[in-house]
């Protein structure tokens, strides 16, 4: 009885152990969906044509995605009485937005290949398409995530960065997600597309590192532009666009920089700072190398894995229903008697 005790945990242990060391690889769901990245790019042109940015705010999930715990679509679980998830953590609350999107690639990957394809995987793929079709570069995505059973606000609150970051304190943080110098000025390039709120910006607009003064970093003329945009005491929810050409993936945005025209305060400090500013100037102009670099980035950000166990969610924003086993037994049992 002992030996068949210790034989079942050890299968146990071994099951769980290919869940965690899940080997991600290209052309994943070739046998069991082949069609699947198809359909995340057919929804995500549907989402395009009706509202540009929100494509680019479905690329920005994949970034606070997989900084919080590695890439596991724990930051797509709605809260629950029991767990405060990642929507409403500091940088998420009003801010991210377009999970709608998500939820009609799900709903199509559902309905060709049901239980099939993560939504883990999902983000992955939907931001390599939001960056293709905004005429970025193109890269293959590795596939084979699991999701998340659960999430953490506290994890996302302690990990993203603040739109007030300087270079110093980013180049450490993505360091800590083995991401190197390039990876950070490259996939900062980003904000290439979208969108930002004026609550983001109006410290550095008005009250620098608590000068009572602007962030002398801003260009003169850019900063009238952001002033009127969002003056002191007005609407946080204003946006602005990230750099001048908000819906093409492009250059610009260093560009942009070089100029002082950066949105963000964690923009601008990229080129501020020495260890970063050069490579803000190779990419501002050289658009092949920074297209090169911002791949290289995703696909080593889209490398990031928490180790846990995890699941095929069949709806995004929920983990899926599992009966814990004794209550199971036991109403067996009671329908036997
Ligand atoms: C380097 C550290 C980063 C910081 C501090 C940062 C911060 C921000 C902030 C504050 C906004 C505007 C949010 C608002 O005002 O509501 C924003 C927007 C955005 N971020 Fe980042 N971000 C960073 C890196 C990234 C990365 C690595 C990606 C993706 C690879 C990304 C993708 C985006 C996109 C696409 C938007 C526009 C979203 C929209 O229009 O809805 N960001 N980011």
């Amino acid at each position: 009885m002992a030996f068949y005790l210790w034989f079942f945990f050890l299968i146990l242990q071994i099951l769980n152990h290919s869940a965690i060391c899940t080997t991600l690889k290209t052309n994943f769901y070739s046998e069991t969906c082949p069609k699947a990245e198809v359909i995340v790019k057919e929804v995500m042109k549907k989402a395009m044509r009706k509202e540009a940015r929100s494509i680019a705010s479905v690329m920005r999930l994949q970034f606070h995605d997989c900084f919080v715990n590695g890439c596991d679509a724990s930051l797509l679980l709605d809260d629950t009485p029991n767990m405060l998830g990642e929507k409403l953590a500091l940088s998420n609350i009003d801010s991210l937005r377009s999970y709608d999107v998500v939820d009609e690639v799900k709903e199509a990957l559902e309905k060709a290949c049901p239980g099939v394809v993560s939504c883990a995987d999902l983000l992955v793929i939907a931001a390599r398409d939001a960056v293709v079709l905004s005429g970025g570069p193109y890269w293959e995505v590795k596939l084979g995530r699991l999701d998340s059973l659960t999430a953490s606000q506290e994890d996302s609150n302690k990990i993203m960065p603040s739109p007030r970051s300087n270079a110093t304190y980013l180049i450490d943080l993505f360091s800590r997600f083995n991401l190197s110098v390039q990876d950070l000025v490259a996939l900062s390039g980003s904000h290439s597309i979208g969108k930002g709120r004026c609550f983001s910006i109006v410290f550095r607009l008005y009250n620098q590192s608590g000068s009572g003064r602007p962030d002398p970093a801003i260009e003169p003329s850019f900063r009238e532009k952001l002033d009127k945009l969002c003056p002191l005491g007005g609407d946080g929810n204003v946006t602005g666009d990230l750099d001048a050409t908000p819906e093409i993936f492009d250059n610009q945005y260093f560009k942009d920089l070089v100029n002082g025209r950066g949105f963000l305060n964690s923009d601008q400090t990229l080129f501020t700072y020495p260890i970063t500013r050069e490579y803000v100037r190779v990419f501002s102009i050289n658009q092949e190398s920074f297209f090169k670099a911002f791949a290289q980035g995703m696909i080593k950000m889209g490398d990031l894995q928490s180790g846990r166990p995890g699941e095929i969610r069949r709806n995004c924003r929920v983990v899926n229903s599992h009966r814990p086993r004794v209550e199971v037994l036991f109403e067996t049992s009671k329908r036997k008697e």
